[in-house]
């Protein structure tokens, strides 16, 4: 495809030789409307040199790079150069691209032999699996995607939760009070009463805290019943978890959660020990932080125990060993920042600069309505009903409006669920919002049903006009404003993929789908697609196939499907 940017580039180096072409790239902007042109290159940056007033020296560059078979037209208004790309060269690149990779189209070797991991998801074994999860499991998944469409080797990691003092209350609890054939009928939930209730009652009597911390370090100290308790709910556990990745299209290359790391800590230790950075703080074990104004990171505590923090470096020790990797990406709520600030620096004093490539990235919290989600008050939503209750509601929708659909339940849950998670990657991550029962369920305006249903309208017309990929199509009959703004937005696509790998933000991507949609439905109304005109119809079948097409994979990478029938 042409890269009208490299062009704007070339032209502008050629009369500018003191600029290197990376300059000027990053110099170069995109007008926030069209009417500005394509791209413009302000010229503030030549005003020393030129010795000249910038609205001057753009009109005299501009009249020296004269034409190009390239931009329909390049003019200066005051210390800017507008480019207007050629809608003709536009449109022949653009469908030429489309016709030749197909559902490939935006896919890059980029990230050719660098290993990317990503960190998501990451629930508590014997936790409800919540509300609160959804963000980083479907923003983790999306970037998985994302970066694996760009060529990188992607790998999908689930550090579960699945070790540290609730272990010991689970324990306990379960020894107290547990029947395993109640808690297998409905692990999660079962499990969840045990521990509010322990935790209450541990409010009130003293012994049972003792109790926790004596299970965990049996734990901690292979005794096999510990063990074996352990073993069987975290079985359970991900049994369940299993569901709702299965409903939300999400794998892993690995799920080696914190309780992996509990052998290859003691090396940390060790190593923090030799490199003189341990301090002994009040019985426990401390890397002092004061230089870097953050508090001390714990890395034993005073009863030996080691801590979340512990395990988070030696995970990322054993990630570098094992996979080499480029990037070391974490998809975790913001609450957490401290903490990844922490052990992340603690690396670096270590002396490792590959702590720089892990990237902590965080995303804001979700509340409900009615205040905080707190697991241990029983206060939550859980995952899976969100879902259910998103493809019920979806399945009563077809019913009513198309009622004779094949494939209904599948197309229920392709939607319902895609609405979910379209509804979550619609913002950016880091704002924080409340969960809303309505907003999630609703079907318009900008939301993931009204997408999939644009690339389902897309899908009819194709079938309708016989389309045929390998017909000679004129694309010049292209010419519409409502149909080159479609193909404009298609040409920006690979762009807006590239962009949202670089600062891990998917949202870019449903919001350019949104206006894709947007565009087309505009088109839509305007134009027939299928009129008597053989040829106009070829053309614009030809657009309608590319709006397809971006859609598709848009949604893709996103973690929707895109039915066909809807
Ligand atoms: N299990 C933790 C939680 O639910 C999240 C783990 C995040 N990942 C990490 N490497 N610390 O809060």
């Amino acid at each position: 495809m042409i890269d009208f940017k490299e062009k704007v580039i070339e032209l502008i180096s050629n009369e500018v030789d003191f600029l290197s072409k990376d300059d000027i790239s990053n110099t170069v902007e995109i007008p926030p409307s069209h009417e500005m042109g394509d791209y413009a290159f302000p010229v503030f940056r030549l005003s020393k040199t030129f010795k000249k007033a910038p609205n001057l020296i753009s009109e005299d560059l501009v009249s020296k790079i004269g034409d190009s078979e390239y931009f329909e037209k390049i003019e200066n208004v005051g210390p800017y150069i507008n480019f207007f790309i050629d809608d003709s060269r536009l449109v022949g690149t653009v469908m030429d691209e489309i016709k030749n990779k197909g559902d490939k189209y935006g896919a890059s070797k980029l990230g050719k032999d660098k290993t990317v991991i990503v960190e998501f998801s990451s629930p508590n074994i014997a936790k409800p699996f919540h509300i609160g999860h959804i963000r980083t499991t479907v923003i983790g998944n999306s970037l998985y995607k994302i970066y694996k469409f760009l060529g990188f080797d992607t790998i999908a990691i689930n550090h579960l939760g699945d070790y540290g003092t609730q272990f010991g209350m689970l324990i306990s609890a379960f020894k107290k009070w547990g029947n395993k054939e109640v808690i297998e009928s409905d692990p999660i939930r079962e499990l969840l009463k045990l521990y509010v209730k322990y935790n209450a009652e541990m409010k009130k009597n003293k012994k049972l805290k003792e109790s926790a911390r004596y299970w965990f370090r049996e734990l901690e100290n292979k005794n096999q019943e510990a063990v074996e308790l352990w073993q069987w709910i975290k079985e359970i556990s991900l049994q369940e978890f299993n569901k709702v990745y299965d409903m939300l299209n999400t794998e892993f290359d690995s799920f080696a959660g914190e309780s992996f790391y509990s052998d290859k800590m003691e090396d940390v230790v060790e190593e923090l020990k030799d490199k003189d950075l341990l301090e002994k703080s009040d019985g426990a074990y401390i890397v002092n932080l004061d230089k870097y104004d953050m508090p001390p990171a714990l890395i034993k505590k005073s009863d030996g125990s080691t801590l979340y923090t512990t395990r988070d470096i030696a995970a990322a020790f054993y990630r570098k060993k094992t996979y080499d990797f480029y990037k070391n990406i974490y998809v975790v709520a913001s609450q957490q920042n401290l903490h990844f600030k922490q052990w992340m620096k603690v690396i670096e004093v270590m002396g490792y600069d590959w702590a720089k490539d892990c990237i902590h990235v965080p995303f804001g919290m979700v509340s409900l309505e009615d205040g905080t989600l707190s697991t241990r008050e029983g206060r939550v939503v859980f995952l899976e009903d969100v879902l259910n209750k998103a493809i019920e509601k979806t399945l009563e929708i077809i019913d009513s409006r198309n009622p004779d659909l094949r494939n209904k339940e599948q197309v229920a849950r392709q939607v319902g669920i895609g609405a979910v998670i379209f509804q979550e990657l619609f913002n950016q991550k880091i704002k924080d919002y409340v969960f809303s029962w309505d907003r999630t369920l609703s079907f318009d305006g900008e939301t993931g049903p009204y997408v999939q249903y644009t690339h389902a309208r897309t899908n009819s017309l194709l079938e309708r006009g016989n389309f045929n990929i390998d017909d000679e199509i004129d694309y010049s009959l292209l010419q519409s404003e409502e149909e080159i703004n479609i193909i404009r937005l298609i040409y920006n696509f690979p762009g807006i993929i590239i962009d949202s790998m670089e600062k891990n933000e998917p949202y870019f991507i449903t919001r350019h789908i949104v206006e894709i949609a947007k565009a087309f439905n505009k088109f839509y109304t305007s134009s027939k697609i299928i009129g008597d005109d053989e040829e106009i119809k070829k053309a614009r079948l030809m657009l309608t196939y590319s709006t397809k097409t971006v859609i598709k994979i848009g949604l893709g990478l996103l973690g929707i499907e895109a039915p066909n029938k809807m």
